[in-house]
């Protein structure tokens, strides 16, 4: 007897994956991730493995997947276009290895080959003589769609084999080979942009679009796109006897088709599964994308002897990653203050779990970005987290709005002070232009005891927060008020705790001017800045006075750095605040004198050079850069085969694409921050 609870679950399940089938195959507008399909396809396989009994027809376990659409021509394919069974990890690919060990002791002695998993569409081509005569899709796995005229628009589809007229090599009477047509995420990016500059919609993912190009009626639209192949099976082939899929793909690649340049053919199960572990840390610096490796029995008598298993061959399996994208629901769009007012939205998501890790906000970039992807709270939105970088929305899912999703409205007044916000004409960006906004407050706080700066041990954001909204610090210099009876007061702080921290305020008073100079945070100030500024000067007192004229002559500061500077220690509040330091034995007279080369060889940067992308959740661009100089390392504009890390923040350029290239190390803030830590 099935439970009933399971036989409730089953039919959801059912019902579910028939919905999420026919929106990603007939509607081509699939709703949730692959991977999300892929686990409530697993989920009702085991519920059928469990119990047989519910193993009916029309589960979506008993098809190969596809519905067939009206549009095109049926194309009967020579023999099933089969899918593959999923690996998550090495321990899941091990067990497949145990598993196909059990059922053919042959498999002790076999080669292995692993191919990259590409993300793309199934294509089937046809061959007569060597000439292309038909192409046709995956469709439901024995039926496909006849796309022919579509896939002579792929370069890199040969049209005549072989490709090199000279090749010694045979060409069968009749072949049908399989591969995957994609775009290559370079070529998509650049199409969204160009998209974007021309005013139209822009497309969420590669794979959706290379879907919609191969099938789409009109074949000057598929031409337009940057759509390629890279081919892996022979379905089909007459008069030719190959032994492996090794000797399959070689031979592929003499007729001329393209074949995936990282294969390899490995001797035991090990080596094969490192390799698919070694690339799910570099698959982005692939040209296309993939979410797994396939893993294929080598020798061919085995394999086929393996058999198959609902659609999925037993001799082969794919090694997934997890996932990078998924989606959930936006269930609010919240506004940050940063430390010069600017708001920026972010995501306020349903939990969701991408690549192994919980997300609950995601960036939105800024105002502009929201408008420009019709991003509304309560939409189901497609969201993103890949390597290091923070996770982003991608877009909206239109097609299941309720019609209860609210367009979102940029506050008229900043979220945390109420405040009048103003946008300056000719810029994107909102502010909260009160100096005394607590938002703001806190972010300088935050800043000033960082480690760049004042470097206070055991001051972070938590506690610059609990600091402001307790009362205790309304400026900067409120950080020297602190006594140890304030402290014991607030939650969580103890004697050993308070001491502490009132031991390192006190070596933060005797920090050299530059370092209390840049702790200010003096638009256009960094450290580099700080130290030119503190070496001319000697003192505040001097820098006072100083006029715009007098700054220019300093060695690296430019007229707007100039300008900046001179607008701050005019101001009022701030000449009072400089006081209040003053005041309170915090004002360095200080001259820091270079560094000799001897001590810049010991800093830990000493010999890197960074590139800097996108912008940093906390840090200015000159902040990075200052940050990385007065560590020993050197900042440049564009990466090479000498770069030692690119640090990337939100909306990187391609310098974040072309570091992937290259294989060069990608850090977000907080890891460049750690290299120093440790
Ligand atoms: S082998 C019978 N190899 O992944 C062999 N598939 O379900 C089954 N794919 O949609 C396929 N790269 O189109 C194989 N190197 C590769 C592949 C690959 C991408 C796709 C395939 C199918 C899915 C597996």
């Amino acid at each position: 007897m099935v439970p009933a609870n399971i036989s409730a679950r089953v039919a959801e399940l059912h019902e579910a994956l028939h919905r999420h089938n026919y929106q990603y195959y007939v509607l081509q507008a699939p709703i949730i991730s692959d991977l999300e399909f892929d686990k409530l396809l697993r989920e009702l396989q085991g519920y059928e493995a469990d119990f047989p009994s519910l193993i009916s027809p029309d589960s979506p376990t008993q098809r190969v997947g596809g519905e067939v659409s009206e549009k095109f021509a049926k194309v009967a394919h020579p023999g099933p276009i089969l899918s593959l069974g999923n690996a998550f990890g090495a321990e899941e690919a091990k067990e497949w290895y145990e598993r196909i060990l059990r059922l053919d002791d042959r498999v002790e002695n076999v080669d292995f080959t692993v191919e990259p998993k590409i993300d793309g569409l199934t294509v089937v081509l046809h061959y007569e003589n060597g000439v292309f005569m038909q192409g046709a899709t995956r469709g439901n796995g024995e039926i496909g769609e006849d796309i022919t005229a579509n896939l002579r628009t792929i370069a890199a589809l040969p049209l005549k084999l072989p490709i090199d007229p000279n090749a010694k090599v045979v060409v069968p009477t009749r072949l049908v080979v399989r591969g995957e047509a994609f775009m290559p995420v370079a070529e998509f990016d650049a199409m969204n942009e160009k998209l974007k500059a021309a005013g139209e919609k822009t497309y969420v993912n590669p794979r959706n679009t290379a879907s919609g190009a191969l099938r789409n009626l009109d074949t000057k639209v598929t031409a337009s796109r940057p759509l390629t192949l890279l081919c892996y099976q022979i379905v089909l082939i007459e008069g030719i006897a190959l032994d492996s899929q090794w000797e399959t793909l070689n031979y592929l690649k003499s007729l001329g088709f393209p074949v995936p340049a990282v294969s390899q053919l490995f001797s035991n199960i090990d080596d094969a599964v490192a390799y698919c572990e070694e690339w799910g840390e570099k698959r982005s610096t692939l040209s296309y994308e993939t979410d797994g490796m396939v893993i294929k029995v080598n020798e061919n008598a085995v394999y086929s002897d393996l058999g198959i298993v609902g659609k999925d061959p037993r001799a082969a399996v794919a090694y997934k990653y997890p996932a990078q994208e998924v989606t959930t629901t936006l269930n609010d769009i919240g506004v940050n203050v940063g430390r010069t007012g600017v708001l920026t939205p972010y995501a306020i998501l349903e939990p969701v779990e991408v690549g192994g890790v919980v997300v609950r906000q995601a960036t939105l970039h800024n105002f502009d970005f929201i408008f420009e992807k019709d991003i509304r709270i309560g939409d189901r939105v497609l969201i993103k987290r890949a390597g290091e970088v923070i996770p982003y929305v991608i877009g909206p899912i239109v097609d299941v709005r309720t019609g209860a999703e609210r367009v979102f409205e940029i506050p008229s007044v900043c979220p945390v002070c109420g405040e009048p916000a103003e946008q300056p004409e000719g810029e994107v960006a909102v502010y909260c232009v009160n100096a005394s906004c607590p938002a703001q407050l806190k972010r300088n706080i935050e800043h000033f005891v960082s480690r760049g700066t004042l470097d206070i041990d055991g001051f972070g954001e938590k506690l610059a927060v609990q600091l402001v909204d307790e009362g205790l610090l309304a400026d900067v210099a409120d950080v020297f008020t602190l006594d140890k009876e304030k402290l014991l007061a607030l939650e969580g702080f103890g004697d050993k705790k308070a001491d502490n921290l009132l031991a390192a305020i006190e070596v933060a008073k005797t920090r050299p001017l530059d370092r209390l100079l840049s702790a200010l945070g003096v638009k256009g100030v960094g450290d580099v800045a700080a130290r030119d500024l503190a070496n001319a000067f000697g003192s505040f007192d001097a820098l006072l006075t100083a006029t715009v004229d007098d700054l220019v002559a300093i060695d690296g500061i430019g007229q707007i750095s100039a300008q900046f500077v001179v607008d701050w220690f005019g101001r009022p509040a701030n000449q009072k605040l400089l006081e209040k330091l003053r005041v309170l034995g915090v004002w360095p007279t200080q001259v820091v004198i270079q560094q000799t080369e001897a001590e810049q060889a010991e800093l830990p940067f000493s010999g890197q050079t960074f590139v800097l992308t996108g912008t940093l959740p906390n840090w200015s661009r000159s902040e990075a850069k200052s940050f990385i100089e007065a560590n020993g390392g050197k900042v440049t504009g564009s990466v090479s085969k000498k770069t030692s890390y690119v640090v990337v923040g939100e909306s990187p350029g391609s310098k974040a694409t072309k570091a992937e290239a290259l294989g060069i190390q990608i850090l977000d803030e907080a890891a460049l921050r750690r290299l120093v830590e440790n």
